[in-house]
């Protein structure tokens, strides 16, 4: 078994250049998460997105057609709309009202005399592609982008089987993290820390000797099972109901990174959803989603209680996992400033995802530019 190699450099997760590559050519030409299939808008219903470096508009129309067009005039490019709301029935252009219909084709334009040589029917605004993928909706800012389900060919096999119908959506949680969004991920992909910085948070109630993952193109999956004492607390009347769908029997954790950015983490009890989104080379915003069978109010209250507080007079033994890994994130971080940061060696098996995350970068990257 040959040792996974750390291929990204220092400077991929310090600076503006990389930065402003992996919007262009990374978050610019892959498939970007844009919520679940039943939170577009509605008929007649915008919502600006930004896709990496490209604007885009997320629209349906008045007769049901939900589109994804650059929100690019085809003039000069000033942005037709802002924000989100109600689709007018005309999208003029502020800067010289030029207008276009709402499928996106060019309408009108005022004085058209002066574009003598301007053929209407070629300009209308630039489209992107939407697909929907397990109930997720995707957004790619190129026409001619690879199908969704080929993206993620074979993942389904691989993804939890929970069945949230009877789940209620938690209180969203968004953390900011001073940390670059690939030092999130590598944390989240890293089945090295997970008995050693979680050894309080997540105690022993998952079977570390017993992890199962693997690849799928860029994208990464795990299993791990519960221990017998995991299963025995699952059970248990202090734990959250089980969501339906999964085998008594064999439960644990499922954790997916749907390359690049969105990740998928399913437990016995909960499911959620961790959309990582770059805001610059050095800060990162997490937005995690999550679902569970309903319980009382006060017992949510309860459930809500870290169960182990460790000590929390230390920032990375705070008994809560994600307080745990945004410490360890922010202050790798840090490290990385120093001229003497260096990845010593990653761990075979349990640290191979890190260096397949980097590859799989490098070479989009390098495929992009070279397309472009
Ligand atoms: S930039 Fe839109 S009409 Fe001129
Ligand atoms: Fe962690």
């Amino acid at each position: 078994m040959s040792q996974p190699q750390q291929t990204l450099p220092r400077e991929a997760y310090l600076s503006a250049e990389w930065y402003a590559a992996e919007q262009q050519y990374l978050f610019g030409h892959s498939w970007q998460y844009l919520g679940p299939a039943d939170e577009m808008p509605a008929a007649g219903h915008y919502r600006c997105v930004q896709l990496g470096s490209y604007p885009m508009l997320l629209l349906r129309d008045q007769d049901g057609t939900l589109r994804l067009l650059h929100n690019l005039c085809r003039h000069r490019g000033m942005p037709l709309l802002e924000g989100s709301g109600a689709l007018p029935q005309h999208l003029r252009c502020p800067y010289h009202s030029w207008t276009y219909q709402q499928d996106g084709s060019l309408r009108a334009l005022p004085q058209a005399e002066r574009f003598p040589c301007l053929n209407k029917a070629e300009m209308g605004l630039k489209r992107g592609a939407l697909d929907e993928w397990q109930g997720l909706m995707f957004g790619h800012t190129q026409p001619d982008a690879v199908p969704l389900a080929q993206w993620f060919a074979g993942l389904e096999d691989t993804l939890a089987p929970h069945d949230l119908s009877a789940c209620e959506e938690q209180p969203v949680e968004v953390h900011t993290l001073k940390a670059n969004w690939k030092v999130f991920v590598e944390n989240y992909m890293d089945g090295y820390h997970l008995r050693h910085l979680h050894s309080v948070s997540l105690g022993k109630h998952y079977d570390h000797d017993a992890i199962a993952q693997g690849q799928l193109g860029p994208h990464w999956y795990f299993y791990q099972p519960l221990t017998a004492e995991g299963h025995k607390a699952a059970l248990s009347s202090s734990s959250y109901p089980l969501i339906p769908g999964q085998d008594p029997k064999h439960l644990g954790a499922y954790v997916h990174l749907l390359f690049p950015n969105l990740g998928i983490t399913a437990s016995e009890e909960s499911w959620s959803l961790l959309h990582i989104e770059p805001l610059d080379a050095l800060t990162t915003r997490v937005t995690i989603r999550s679902w569970a069978m309903p319980v009382s109010t006060l017992r949510y209250l309860m459930l809500r209680e870290p169960k182990s507080p460790g000590s929390a007079d230390h920032p990375v033994k705070t008994g809560d996992l994600m307080g745990e890994d945004i410490a360890v994130c922010e202050a790798i971080q840090r490290s990385m400033h120093s001229p003497a940061y260096q990845v010593g060696a990653l761990a075979e098996e349990l640290e191979a995802p890190l260096a397949h995350f980097q590859q799989a970068i490098l070479s989009y990257l390098k495929d992009m530019k070279a397309n472009r």
